[in-house]
């Protein structure tokens, strides 16, 4: 049986900080009314002319390099993201270009905050099946150029980034003792549109438009989705919270992420956290915190990775990785 091994992990962040004193400066809020409600203390901001393809390329040369993989072996890209540099074509296709490939297929995938999760089941299906040999699997976004720097309760949440993966499909055994992506569920629900979304768009505006949320009832959408999501793959697997060896959640609420690690009995040493420095990231979010985790020796080869996600959409999933 084929699964999908992580064979590499990369990201990148724009290199300007914008912390919480300065967005006080900005609009109404302060430092302490952000770090209480939502963990974050700064996130990054992409510079003038720094596009999503830019962050994406350096994540995913990043990828190849901890991979220690040639670019010329990837035969798939997917690209989790809510900002593309264009309308079309699809940002995945500049980086592949950049990258020097001009075999295989590259697409972007559009389920904002669950963008990486969506974009790793799509690409688990693809290598699973045959259909592809090894994947680039990124979430990049820069969300600075789609928020209403005006307004308080949307602007502090969110900051730019890239995070990116390499899948080699390699033969397994069947169980859940092998390395891979052992089970990806994901799941949407249009009817709750209005929650959160962007008001423009080519299709109807002909604008691009800005970030628009009703922030309370994301909240609790969000823990109940994201526990129900994770039962899933407890119930098919068999295992439990006490399992898992790192959760890496969606980094958008420090209470978030806390209160569906209680729900899944995660002990709070075992969640990898990242928002309190790069805010919400949307795709990004996932495999900025992997990278990060992997490049400082926390999730180790062998160990079993949960990650969840939820946005607008609603969007929401997880999955579960045997590093
Ligand atoms: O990535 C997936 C999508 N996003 C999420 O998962 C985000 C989900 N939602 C949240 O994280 C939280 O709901 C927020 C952080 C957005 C807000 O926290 P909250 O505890 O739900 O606060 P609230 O929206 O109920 O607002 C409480 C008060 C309000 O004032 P009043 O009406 O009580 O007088 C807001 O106007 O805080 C006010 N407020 C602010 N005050 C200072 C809202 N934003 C700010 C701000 N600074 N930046």
């Amino acid at each position: 049986m084929l699964r999908s091994v992580v064979r590499g992990c990369g990201s990148y962040l724009p290199e300007r900080i914008v912390t919480n004193a300065e967005l006080a400066q900005r609009v109404d809020t302060s430092d302490e009314w952000i770090v209480q409600r939502t963990g974050i203390h700064q996130r990054h901001v992409a510079a003038e002319g720094e596009t999503t393809s830019m962050i994406g390329l350096k994540a995913a040369r990043a990828a190849l390099a901890d991979a220690g993989m040639d670019a010329s072996e990837i035969d798939l890209i997917v690209v989790a993201t809510a900002t593309p540099d264009h309308t079309f074509p699809a940002t995945a296709t500049q980086i592949q270009a950049e990258l020097g490939i001009t075999e295989g297929a590259a697409f972007d995938l559009q389920a904002v905050c669950s963008g990486f999760v969506f974009g790793l089941a799509t690409a688990d299906k693809f290598l699973r099946s045959g259909a592809a040999r090894a994947a680039l699997v990124i979430g990049a976004e820069t969300f600075s150029r789609i928020l209403d720097w005006e307004d308080r309760a949307t602007c502090v949440l969110f900051g730019d980034g890239a995070g990116a993966v390499v899948l080699k499909a390699e033969e397994g055994g069947g169980t859940l003792a092998d390395r891979g992506v052992l089970t990806t569920h994901i799941r949407s629900d249009g009817r709750f549109k209005n929650k959160l979304y962007v008001d423009g768009g080519a299709g109807s505006t002909k604008t691009v438009g800005f970030l628009r949320m009703e922030g309370k009832e994301v909240f609790r959408h969000a823990v109940v989705k994201l526990a129900e999501t994770v039962q899933h793959t407890f119930s098919e697997t068999g295992l439990s919270g006490r399992d898992i060896d790192w959760f890496v959640p969606h980094q958008a609420n420090r209470r978030i992420i806390d209160a569906t690690a209680d729900k899944l009995g995660i002990s709070h040493d075992r969640v990898v956290v990242t928002v309190d420095r790069h805010g919400n990231t949307s795709a990004a979010s996932i495999p900025l915190a992997l990278a990060e985790a992997h490049r400082d020796g926390r999730i180790q080869p062998g160990q079993l990775v949960l990650i969840e996600a939820m946005g607008g959409g609603f969007t929401w999933g997880s999955a579960l990785i045997r590093w």
